[in-house]
């Protein structure tokens, strides 16, 4: 065999991700899993029952068209003219995709050339490294500085260059949980308008803003044509093993991403599909409900990480909290991490992998709270041991 590197030199360094790692961890040790950000409690039963529905009915059990079924289109259209007045025709303007995650792989892998820069808040969500690197662009990350991780807008502007094609926005933010106020977006939005880039924005966590409101950057003067809005089922309805995601975008924006999509794996999730249609029309009680609660469960878990010890970044969205160990003495996020199973029966993911600059996140460890009151609880109590 030829002692070349089986694994192309995009992917070098990617081997496996930060989450599955960790989750690994939490099963063998059987420790609290505060690490990958998904709930331990279902969705809406009434949307469960919607699936099991579609699949006994026959709905979804063969492939479904390629942009996603109509229903769940319009469903999608419909809540973005809902919730932000922002009208998409569910012909040409929707796309639904295998979670965010594929919509974010689509979207690089579409729109970008090899050489073309991208700048993306850093810390980044780690899907967006490994997606800019398969299309064979350059991540150029600013970075996002505690204890309030807002965006530094003048280094924004001095880092575009003749090369930069998009700007990968991500608001609310995962991990730090910081969330664009209107007039960052304001200001981003005239850059991107100014130096003619794209823009490709996460809002997965949309529904969970506790502090203002979630502002799509799609809805600003001259961005529509420009901007591709991404957001998933996942997060918002409990049911992120379900993978539906969306784009919402212009119509030759759709047409790009689309194209990329379509290879990637043709279509996805065809039962669910009909389920998510009924969830994005649940009313406005669900909405608020669902952030209440997470509200309630931010609130617990950031006085707990306190009374704990830690420095605690309060998230103003997100299901995310991010903390500084520098309390306890420590400075290595990711030896904090690995040992703290073994110490105190928790698992949390160590924000550093986020990071190109090492410096950066070296001491923030991230706690999910998408968790059930008691497992927050006794988690809370487990860290207290850690005498801070
Ligand atoms: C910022 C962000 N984007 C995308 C995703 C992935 O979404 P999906 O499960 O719909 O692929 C996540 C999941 O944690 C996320 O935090």
């Amino acid at each position: 065999m030829s002692t070349r590197p089986l694994l192309n030199r995009r992917l070098n360094g990617m081997g496996s991700t930060i989450f599955a790692e960790m989750s690994a961890l939490a099963t063998a040790t059987g420790a609290i899993n505060l690490g990958q950000g998904f709930p331990d409690t279902d969705g809406p039963a009434e949307i469960a029952e919607a699936a099991v529905r579609a699949i006994r009915e026959g709905r979804g059990n063969q492939y479904p068209p390629g942009p996603g079924i109509p229903e769940l289109r319009t469903a999608i259209a419909e809540h973005q003219q809902r919730f932000y007045g922002l009208g998409y025709d569910p012909d040409g303007e929707v796309l639904v995709t295998a979670g965010a995650t594929e919509a974010i792989a689509a979207a690089m892998l579409a729109l970008l050339e090899p050489g073309d820069e991208v700048i993306a808040f850093e810390p980044f969500y780690d899907s967006y490294a490994a997606c800019i690197a398969m299309a064979g662009a350059t991540r150029v990350p600013l970075t996002l500085r505690a204890p309030d991780f807002r965006p530094d807008l003048d280094l924004l502007r001095a880092k575009v260059t003749p090369r930069t094609r998009l700007l990968l926005l991500n608001s609310p933010h995962n991990p730090t949980g910081m969330v664009l106020t209107p007039d960052e977006l304001t200001a981003i939005a005239e850059l991107a308008c100014e130096r003619d880039l794209l823009v490709v924005t996460d809002e997965v966590y949309e529904h969970l803003v506790f502090d203002g409101a979630h502002h799509p950057i799609a809805a600003l003067p001259g961005m529509r044509e420009r901007t591709v809005s991404i957001s998933s089922a996942g997060k918002t309805f409990s049911f992120t093993g379900w993978k539906v995601g969306w784009v919402t975008a212009s119509r030759e924006l759709v047409a790009a991403v689309r194209t990329a999509k379509q290879y990637l794996t043709y279509v996805s999730a065809g039962p669910f599909q009909y389920a998510v249609a009924e969830a994005l029309r649940l009313p406005d009680s669900y909405y608020a409900g669902f952030r209440a609660d997470l509200l309630r469960k931010r609130d617990l878990l950031d006085t707990g990480l306190r009374a704990a010890g830690f420095e605690v970044y309060e998230p103003q969205g997100t299901y995310f909290i991010t903390t500084d160990i520098t309390p306890f003495g420590e400075k290595d996020a990711y030896a904090f991490c690995r040992a703290l199973p073994e110490r105190c029966g928790v698992v949390a993911i160590p924000n550093s992998v986020f990071y190109d600059d090492p410096d950066a996140g070296r001491s923030q460890v991230r706690f999910t709270f998408c968790k059930q009151d008691a497992v927050l609880a006794d988690a809370v109590a487990r860290l207290e041991r850690l005498g801070g």
